[in-house]
């Protein structure tokens, strides 16, 4: 619907942008930081290691310092398990435990409201070799112990935790590299029921809010036959449901549960674990968004041949990428002609946006808070220091826009957290995939002074929050 007038940004909207320990960090191996799952992958040849990154552990400060000056109300980064207790369930590394005591302290030092999440994707690699990682068990007892450590350090001026970053992607893209389906839905029960015990933990421990952090987003279906608009329900089961009634219901979505159990992929599941989901209850959701996801039916038989093709030795890039799209007899992810998209090949689109954020507080009616969102390209850094990075404004301010029409729709919106607020390591793409609104001087070869520079947009941004959202030319 189009308003006449927007409502304004509540007066405590939390403004800020964010961020994840492996990506920005660097120190990968100092202070007594033992390996994670991240540290020993092979590294994809033209991209970034992760030993040194944006070198935030030595320079939090100066980067603290720069939020500041923007106006962030909040800043959201990781805790580094593996920093934390270096084999994962042994000794706890006091050495770690206070680096982040004196990041939080800095935030709060600074009008900061730290959002710390427990978990990006960088689990102890030592637990991995012992027992491989989520697929045991264990995981859940040993990932609420590092919770628990967490919430008694920090649980006094924390207002906000966050369990686990977008544990539906970790499980659709398969990065446990589990060898069927069964064992990756086993695997990420673990992980429902761990973040259901970290939940309550939470509460019992302190009084900060904790909420999951998926990535979410609405799903298209790619024309308006019947059979694409089912799909389109059974891939918001699969992609976004899933993680979120799972955390706010306690339960699994019917249909994908009964999906599941007809191709001997639904979880060994206790009665305990489900009685132990139906007592947490989250304090709101964060969720990352990206741009939209658009779907088409695809029966079983032809889904199980992409799949089979996607597997078959030379495969071809297409029939790789329709392969890890496709789940057979459910849906296959298409592109989307009318989204527009990155050079990056990644959809923008701010309107996905308010449907996803109407979409959650029409089915949750839980606050929202949006954690990660940004536009990831290559930037310039001129001569006289300066990145004219007007795509990463205009990305913002419709977004923002966004948000707006969303908060007059009637949704609750606790605040926006873009990615990031300076430059990080992509997960696949290196360096050189910059979302930051502070440039930081480092390449994929590893070159570079590490210094800081303002880009437009961190002028932009500045303004933006001055004027609590009104001011976006
Ligand atoms: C999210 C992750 O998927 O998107 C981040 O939580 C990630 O860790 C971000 O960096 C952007 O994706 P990418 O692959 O461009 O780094």
């Amino acid at each position: 619907m189009q308003h006449l007038k927007l409502k304004a940004f509540p007066e405590d909207f939390l403004w800020g942008a964010s961020s994840s320990a492996y990506q920005c960090e660097g120190a990968w191996d100092e202070d007594g930081k033992g390996p994670s799952v991240q540290d020993v992958m092979p590294i994809i040849p033209g991209n970034a290691d992760w030993k040194v990154c944006s070198d935030h552990y030595h320079r939090y400060k100066e980067d603290i310092a720069l939020m500041a000056e923007m106006g962030f109300r909040e800043f959201r980064f990781s805790i580094a398990w593996p920093r934390i207790i270096p084999d994962g369930d042994g000794e706890i590394n006091p050495v770690a435990v206070q680096h982040y005591h004196d990041v939080i302290d800095e935030c709060l030092k600074n009008g900061i409201e730290p959002v710390v999440t427990l978990y990006h994707f960088d689990l102890p690699q030592a637990l991995q070799d012992k027992y491989g990682g989520w697929i045991s068990r264990q995981c859940i007892e040993d990932f609420v112990r590092y919770c628990e450590v967490c919430f008694s350090e920090y649980g006094d001026k924390v207002q906000y935790f966050l369990t686990i970053n977008e544990q539906n992607m970790m499980t659709m893209f398969n990065m446990g590299g589990y060898k069927n389906d069964k064992d990756r839905y086993q695997a990420n029960h673990h992980m429902l029921v761990a973040q259901a015990k970290a939940t309550i933990r939470c509460h019992e421990m302190c009084d900060a809010w904790i909420a999951p952090a998926p990535n979410i987003t609405c799903v298209y279906p790619l024309t308006s036959s019947p059979m694409d608009t089912l799909a389109a329900m059974d891939y918001d089961q699969l992609r976004n449901r899933l993680y979120l009634d799972t955390i706010v219901f306690g339960e699994y979505p019917e249909a994908f549960k009964v999906y599941l159990e007809q191709r001997d992929a639904f979880p060994d599941v206790t009665v305990e674990d489900m009685a132990v989901m139906k007592a947490a209850h989250p304090d709101f959701i964060a969720f990352n968004y990206y741009g939209g996801s658009t779907v088409k039916y695809v029966d079983n038989e032809e889904g199980m041949k992409a799949k089979a093709a996607a597997a078959k030795e030379g495969a071809n890039m297409e029939e790789f990428m329709t392969g890890m799209m496709t789940e057979p007899g459910l849906a296959v992810g298409c592109s989307n002609p009318l989204q527009e998209q990155t050079s990056y090949g990644m959809g923008i689109d701010p309107v996905g946006l308010r449907v996803t954020l109407r979409q959650l507080w029409e089915r949750y009616s839980l606050p929202l808070l949006i954690t990660e969102n940004g536009c990831g390209v290559p930037d310039t850094l001129n001569e006289d220091k300066t990145v004219h990075d007007d795509y990463r404004i205009d990305y913002l301010r419709k977004h923002i826009k966004a948000c707006q029409e969303a908060i007059t729709d009637g949704v609750d919106l606790m605040g926006y957290s873009p990615w990031s607020a300076f430059d990080l390591v992509s997960t696949h793409q290196g360096i050189k995939k910059r979302y930051g609104m502070i440039y930081v001087d480092y390449n994929d070869d590893g070159t570079g002074t590490l210094n800081r520079y303002k880009k437009d947009s961190f002028f932009w941004y500045k303004k933006c929050i001055e004027s609590n959202g009104e001011d976006l030319d």
